[in-house]
């Protein structure tokens, strides 16, 4: 390879990696920063937040309605009976990397469950749960 290719490949390396440079943890971080001083995610609460029943759409009461209790399955949207790859990053190394995916997803699953966006706690408390197995 002449210089100028090897550069050229590093530097498609390097935007390649940046391209995925989030992680879950990172999402758990920032979302623990926006939540305020004092907050620390929490599994076990993310769990509740996860089956909770919120009763506002009849046909999807709760994240599980589409997701299973176990998020190292793949579930199925209960409208259309799409399969959805697991949310549990250990089962889909694909998933909290993309801010816009992570946003786009909370955004309307959220609005459809809870009735209302979900706050930065709920979402730390959330993907805290999904790194930490998944398991309702
Ligand atoms: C009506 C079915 C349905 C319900 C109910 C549902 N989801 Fe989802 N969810 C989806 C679909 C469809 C996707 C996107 C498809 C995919 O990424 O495989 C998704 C993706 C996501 C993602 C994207 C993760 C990533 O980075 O790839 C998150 C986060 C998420 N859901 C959280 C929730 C939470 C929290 C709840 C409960 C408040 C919930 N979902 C309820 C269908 C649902």
């Amino acid at each position: 390879m002449t210089a100028k290719k090897v550069t050229l490949a590093l530097l498609l390396l390097a935007d390649a990696t940046s391209a995925q440079a989030e992680t879950p943890k990172d999402f758990v971080a920032k979302y623990t920063a926006e939540a305020g001083a004092g907050f620390k995610p929490s599994a076990a609460r993310g769990k509740s937040f996860f089956t909770k029943e919120f009763g506002v759409s009849k046909d999807m009461p709760s994240c599980t309605t589409c997701h299973t209790k176990d998020l190292n399955a793949s579930g199925k949207h209960i409208i259309t009976g799409k399969v959805i790859e697991p949310l549990s990053p250990a089962a889909n190394p694909e998933r909290f990397t993309t801010t816009k995916k992570v946003e786009k997803w909370f955004k309307r699953n959220c609005n459809e469950v809870v009735g209302r966006e979900c706050t930065p706690a709920e979402k730390a408390d959330f993907i805290q749960f999904a790194i930490e197995g998944g398991k309702a």
